[in-house]
């Protein structure tokens, strides 16, 4: 497969075209040419060519790609294949949430830990696991070597949170604070999710089109 820097726009596209290929996978449909996947996936058919070009390319001329090769390929990529592990801090309305209903495993990661400073809640259980106090939090980590953090706490506390689990060996952060992490470091990953600008792209996209057919 060719190394070179993939772009972000690109990357943010893999994980839509694992889903769809294991959507046709349980169609079995065994192979599609980049025309069909663009039509049914709402791309260009040289926009999916272009971007599988990226890793080597997956087709063949003349007869497109096998579905089942190009998903584990794209699974590959993606490290679904792996069980990265992760820990949650917060285990309020969102973190339950998050816990309950992503399923990490399908996504190359498994949800070990979950830790909140609220000692009422401490010691319940949510997804099967404990909620844990945060004094366990580095000794947890010594034993269990978890990779990623989801923050599902209030902004005020993400940064110290982040600086401190950065040095327990944390590289990658799903964060959900509503705050934009500083971190200098940069074999530290940091994954920024805002519903609400999901919602606006959306009222945006909704606006835009109202415009355009004034
Ligand atoms: P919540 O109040 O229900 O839960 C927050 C939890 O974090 C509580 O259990 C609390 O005890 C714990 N906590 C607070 N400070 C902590 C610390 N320093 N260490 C460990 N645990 C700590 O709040 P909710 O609704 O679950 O929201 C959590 C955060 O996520 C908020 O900042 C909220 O604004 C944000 N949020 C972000 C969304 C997004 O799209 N990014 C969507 C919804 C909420």
């Amino acid at each position: 497969m060719a190394k070179q820097a993939i772009s972000t726009p690109v990357i943010r596209r893999l994980p839509r075209y694992y889903r769809f290929l294991g959507d046709l996978e349980r169609e079995h449909v065994e192979r599609i040419s980049s025309r069909e996947l663009a039509q049914r996936m709402g791309f260009s058919a040289s926009q999916i060519r272009q971007d599988f070009n990226c890793f080597g390319g997956f087709g063949q001329q003349g007869y497109g790609y096998h579905v089942k090769e190009l998903r584990e390929m794209i699974g590959k990529i993606l490290g679904v294949q792996e069980h990265t592990g992760v820990i949650l801090i917060g285990a309020g309305n969102l973190g339950k949430a998050i816990a309950a209903h992503v399923d990490f495993e399908k996504r190359g990661c498994k949800l070990i830990g979950i830790f909140d400073n609220n000692p009422l809640i401490q010691g319940t259980s949510t997804a099967n696991l404990p909620i844990m106090p945060m004094e366990s939090l580095q000794t947890f980590c010594e034993l269990h070597c978890p990779q990623v953090a989801v923050l599902c706490i209030p902004k005020d506390a993400a940064q110290q949170l982040a600086d401190q689990l950065i040095a327990l060996g944390i590289n990658g952060f799903w964060n959900f604070s509503h705050f934009d992490l500083r971190i200098n470091n940069p074999d530290v990953i940091v994954e920024n999710v805002h519903l609400g600008d999901s919602l606006m792209t959306l009222a945006y996209c909704m606006h835009r089109n109202e415009v355009e057919t004034l």
